[in-house]
Formats: structure tokens, C-alpha cells, sequence
């Protein structure tokens, strides 16, 4: 998608053929940084402080840092170091491991002099495969808003609720929940989005309402809090989210609060639709809550922002007092029960054992 009108992916080969250029999303929307990644460790070092962040994005990252730890020492005991050290880095979203047993499984049968070449390919392969995954969720997504069009009045927005980041900067390009909205823009569909602030690290406020404006699609940003009460006043005709993980019977583990606005939205009647590529379905576990590890990472998130101030400067400021204690849980699980559907490249699923047998019976078996 664009950034100041230049059609820009999240990552990519650098001309050098080895190293990883990415954008450094802990950057955004204050300065368009672009950055080098040359080792394995820049890389998991990349995923662990959310330069690249967002399922897809992590998986393709992941895929990269195996083929530069490679391109150094493509040995078996190099690859399973290299495989574990990436998976460390964020535990929820499954694409990393998928991504990574992607390329181990394509260069372990390789005599080692090949190994790092074919890795490369691989990890390009992922991120190409990934727009077009991103093209088929937003061909089927848009159906659904194209139905929600029909009725209202002539002219009147289609009103999407989003929360956190799942755009193209959490994806290679398009991304997943963003991709239907893009469809529609771009076929001058009236519509409109209101983007969750998405506390504690903003993603929604610095990641996704950056990439709509440079994208001209009509957004607003509201508080994690006002879901509710713009869905009791009619406000909000349908909720769009990604998702870092969907287990077998259609539990979606998401970005913290995701759960809250499923609740608002049953309450409401307002369809919840959950937009996911298929490497994000984990068919080997069942019970969301149960099953997916969910990411803590540091209180200093919650009782620090950042922003920019009048002088130009990003500054980071403390907004509780200094010795507070804080926890901070980076996603949560909502229930198969509260999911209108999951729109998938292969069309909109029911969020349900039989919905994701139906459209995966190959990744099922
Ligand atoms: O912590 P983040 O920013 O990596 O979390 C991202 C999300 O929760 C996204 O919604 C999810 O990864 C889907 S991205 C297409």
C-alpha cells in the first residue's frame, strides 16, 4: 500500500541479496524509518521489540531471519538453534512457528551448500503468497460490505469498527481486516472507519490510522471504550478484526480487548467478523482460552506513551506513578460463540469446527 503515494511492502530482500529490509513500525506515524536487518539476531531482536509486529508480518519476518542464520551456518544444529532462538520471540501468533517449520521443512533434505539460497526463495515465497491470501480475504470481505450498502441510505458510509493493527503494516501488503475496507475504497463504496486506540502500545492510533490516511479511506479515532456505546446508538454497521491465532473450533485469540467488543457487539446485534490468512488456523488445539499462550510483556508499556510533542520531538512520558505495578497481557481470546464468521481467503467460514473443516480440508487432515 502507500506511504506518501509510493506503493511500499512491509519487508523485503535488500538489492545486496543478503540482508532484510523492513519499515520500523516503533517509528511510525512520527518518522518513516526503513531498516537493515543482517543477522539473525536483528531479527528476533526485530520481533521481540515489535519493529515488525502482527501475525502475518512476524511469520514472514521469521522466515527471512532462518535464511540469514543460514547464509552464516547452514548446519542441522545451526537450522534447530536458529528455529527455536525465532519462535522465542513471540509466543501467540502461530504464523512464526508455521512460517519457520515452513522453510526447515523445505532446506532440511538440502545438502547444506543450498540451504540458505533455498531459504531465501522460501521466505520470498511466503510474502508473496501473503498479499495474495490478503487479495482473497478482501474479495470476500467486501461482499459482505457490499451487503451491508444495500442497506442503507444512497451515499450514506458503511461504518467499520477495527481494533489494534491488522492492516498491511501487520501483514506483508493489504493486510487481513484492512483488506475488505481497501476493496471497497477503492471501488468508491462509501465508507468509513472508526479505529480503536488500541492501549497499551497504540497500534490503532499510530499503525492503522497512519496506513488509512495515506490510503484516503475516511476514519475517526476512538477511545478502547467507546465501542459499546457507539454500537448501542446505531453507530457502528459491522466489526472487522485480525486475529493471531484460530484454533480448531473457531476460538480467535487477538490483541488485548478484542473479547470486550465480540461481548458489545452480541449485545448489540452488530456482525463480528474476524478476517484471517489460513496459516493463522492452529488445527492442533481446541479451546482458545485454554490452549493459546498469551503474551505478557512489559508493564513499562502500560504506564508509558509515547507521541510527539509541539517541538517536533517523540517524547515517551510516564502516566502513573513511578513505583506502580502494572500487567499487561497482550491478547485475549474470544470465544467461537461471539464470531459472526471468519473471512478467509477461501470465503467466510462459521466459526466452528465443521465452518473450518468445510473450506480447510487439506490443513484439517
Ligand atoms: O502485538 P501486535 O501488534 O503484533 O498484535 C497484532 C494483532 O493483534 C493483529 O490483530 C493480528 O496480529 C492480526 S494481523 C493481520
Amino acid at each position: 500500500m502507500l506511504i506518501e503515494g509510493r506503493h511500499t511492502r512491509t519487508i523485503w530482500l535488500e538489492d545486496d541479496g543478503e540482508s532484510v529490509g523492513i519499515l520500523d513500525q516503533t517509528k511510525l506515524p512520527f518518522h518513516v524509518i526503513r531498516v537493515k536487518l543482517t543477522s539473525i539476531n536483528a531479527v528476533a531482536h526485530a520481533i521481540s521489540s515489535m519493529q515488525v509486529r502482527g501475525a502475518p508480518l512476524i511469520g514472514a519476518a521469521g522466515a527471512y531471519g532462518l535464511a540469514l542464520a543460514l547464509a552464516v551456518d547452514p548446519s542441522d544444529a545451526s537450522l534447530s538453534a536458529a528455529h527455536e532462538l525465532l519462535a522465542r520471540a513471540r509466543p501467540t501468533a502461530i504464523n512464526l512457528r508455521w512460517a519457520l517449520d515452513r522453510v526447515a521443512a523445505r532446506v532440511r533434505p538440502l545438502a547444506t551448500k543450498s540451504r540458505a539460497q533455498a531459504a531465501f526463495a522460501e521466505a520470498k515465497a511466503i510474502c508473496d503468497e501473503d498479499v495474495a491470501i490478503n487479495e482473497g480475504i478482501g474479495r470476500h470481505g467486501l461482499k459482505l460490505i457490499e451487503a451491508i450498502a444495500k442497506t442503507k441510505k444512497p451515499g450514506a458510509p458503511v461504518n467499520v469498527l477495527t481494533h489494534c493493527n491488522a492492516g498491511w503494516l501487520a501483514t506483508v501488503d493489504r493486510g487481513t481486516a484492512t483488506s475488505p475496507i481497501y476493496a471497497a475504497h477503492e471501488q468508491d463504496l462509501p465508507i468509513h472507519v472508526f479505529v480503536d486506540e488500541t492501549r497499551p502500545r497504540n497500534q490503532g492510533a499510530y499503525l492503522t490510522c497512519f496506513e488509512l490516511g495515506e490510503e484516503g479511506v475516511p476514519h475517526t479515532l476512538i477511545v478502547d471504550n467507546s465501542g459499546g456505546h457507539l454500537m448501542q446508538h446505531g453507530l457502528v454497521d459491522l466489526v472487522i478484526v485480525g486475529t493471531d491465532r484460530v484454533t480448531a473450533r473457531g476460538d480467535v485469540a487477538n490483541k488485548i480487548g478484542t473479547y470486550l467488543k465480540a461481548l458489545a457487539a452480541k449485545d448489540n446485534g452488530v456482525p463480528f467478523y474476524v478476517a484471517l490468512p489460513s496459516p493463522t488456523i492452529d488445527f492442533s488445539v481446541e479451546d482458545g482460552v485454554r490452549d493459546i499462550p498469551i503474551e505478557e510483556r512489559s508493564g513499562e508499556e502500560v504506564t508509558h506513551v509515547a507521541g510527539i510533542g509541539e517541538d517536533g520531538e517523540v517524547e515517551r512520558v510516564r502516566i502513573a506513578p513511578e513505583r506502580t505495578k502494572a500487567a499487561n497481557p497482550a491478547f485475549d481470546v474470544t470465544p467461537a460463540r461471539l464470531v459472526t464468521g471468519l473471512i478467509t481467503e477461501r470465503g467466510v467460514a462459521q466459526a466452528s469446527r465443521e465452518g473450518l473443516r468445510a473450506l480447510f480440508p487439506d490443513r484439517a487432515a
